[in-house]
């Protein structure tokens, strides 16, 4: 069925579900709003940078499923990231390397914001506890602005690009951006290993959506509608991915029907074939001070492809169905070691973006 006849098909629903269709549509808010709140979120990056605004900056990093795992705790010179195990996602990412990647990325945009206030910031663990990662900050000189101001306006863009390639000073850009000690990053831009990407990644999508735990946790974290986007303020919203707005009683059950592992895997080559290329990002072992390292790099390679005015998108199946990592590692040339994260890049438009808690909802005192 095709999209229109899903809209159709909700119009019906809307007046089913109660409330006739005004009160459905109201109760499902609008893109205006939607946006506008997104344009704070989103505000630039403060000229005078402080506490605040770094952990601002942090909360605008990515996440797997957007569930934004982390707290901040200020000290007088430091900031502790703590990850939030209430948000975690156990079956599309058992060893929580994922949100030790997330944690990486938010780290990252605290050095990149801190630089632009001028102090050096130093990525570790906290002593007291291994599972928290520190930033802590000292006077320093003005860091990189243009990845800084990047922070805002970095979106994943999951929609197709529009074919063209990166140019090669773009290319030795984003791979010097995105150099962290500890871990390797290949762009694939030939035809041939990008075919080869995109068969482990429809492999990879097809476990995934034929796995009803898989489906049922992804499930939790979709938001439907504006209004419930907005009001959660995390999770994936359905539109950034090209789906139409629906009732949220609603959108699970149509979820079911209309979505399919074949006619993901039919978007996913689509999308994988308008790339330019796809950024594959390894670390030299595995555990969370090395994918804090992965999330690190990721993150400033996503920045310094916004800055440059590429997009980004994570396509990390062939990473999270554990039997695919071989393959995958084979074909970058590192075979013995585990790939961490997948992105696409290229030029497209830009899309809404996603949604963000605040600032003060994720401060612990
Ligand atoms: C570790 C990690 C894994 C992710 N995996 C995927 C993925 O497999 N597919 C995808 O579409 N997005 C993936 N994402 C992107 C998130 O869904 C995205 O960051 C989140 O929805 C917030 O949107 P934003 O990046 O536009 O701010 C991943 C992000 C991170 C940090």
């Amino acid at each position: 069925m095709k999209r229109r006849e899903i809209l159709i098909g909700v119009g019906a629903l809307t007046a089913v579900g109660g409330g006739g269709t005004y009160g459905t549509l109201h109760r499902m808010g609008s893109m205006t709003d939607y946006d506008a709140a997104m344009a704070t979120t989103r505000a630039a990056l403060s000229a005078r940078p402080g506490m605040l605004e770094f952990i601002r900056m942090a909360t605008l990093a990515p996440s797997g499923h957007n569930t934004q795992p982390w707290r901040f705790r200020i000290g007088k010179d430091h900031i502790e990231i703590v990850p939030d195990l209430s948000r975690i996602t156990p079956v599309v990412d058992p060893d929580n390397h994922h949100l030790y990647v997330a944690l990486g990325c938010a780290a990252e945009n605290i050095v990149l914001a801190a630089g632009a206030g001028g102090y050096r910031g130093t990525v570790g663990f906290s002593a007291a506890n291994d599972s928290v990662v520190t930033v802590s900050l000292e006077d320093g000189t003005a860091g990189d602005m243009a990845l800084a101001d990047a922070i805002p306006k970095r979106q994943s863009t999951r929609t197709e690009f529009d074919g063209q390639q990166v140019s090669n000073a773009d290319l030795q850009a984003l791979s010097d951006a995105a150099g962290i000690p500890g871990v390797d990053v290949v762009l694939i831009t030939d035809r041939l290993r990008k075919d080869k990407v995109c068969e482990l990644v429809i492999e990879g999508n097809t476990t995934q959506m034929t796995d009803p735990a898989f489906m049922r946790e992804l499930k939790h974290w979709l938001r439907f509608n504006p209004r419930e986007a907005l009001e959660t303020g995390d999770g994936l919203f359905s539109v950034l991915s090209g789906n139409p707005i629906l009732p949220t009683w609603a959108g699970p059950g149509l979820f079911d029907c209309f979505v399919s592992a074949q006619s993901e895997n039919e978007i996913y080559a689509s999308q994988l074939r308008s790339s330019s290329g796809i950024a594959v990002f390894v670390s030299e072992a595995s555990g969370p001070e090395h994918w804090i390292q992965v999330g690190r790099s990721c993150e400033r390679f996503a920045l310094q492809a916004t800055a440059l005015g590429l997009k980004h998108a994570f396509v990390n199946q062939p990473v999270e169905v554990a039997a695919l990592r071989p393959a995958l590692a084979d074909l970058v040339g590192l075979g013995g070691r585990r790939p961490d994260i997948l992105m696409r890049f290229g030029h497209a438009a830009e899309r809404p973006f996603s949604a963000r808690r605040s600032p003060q909802a994720v401060i612990l005192p």
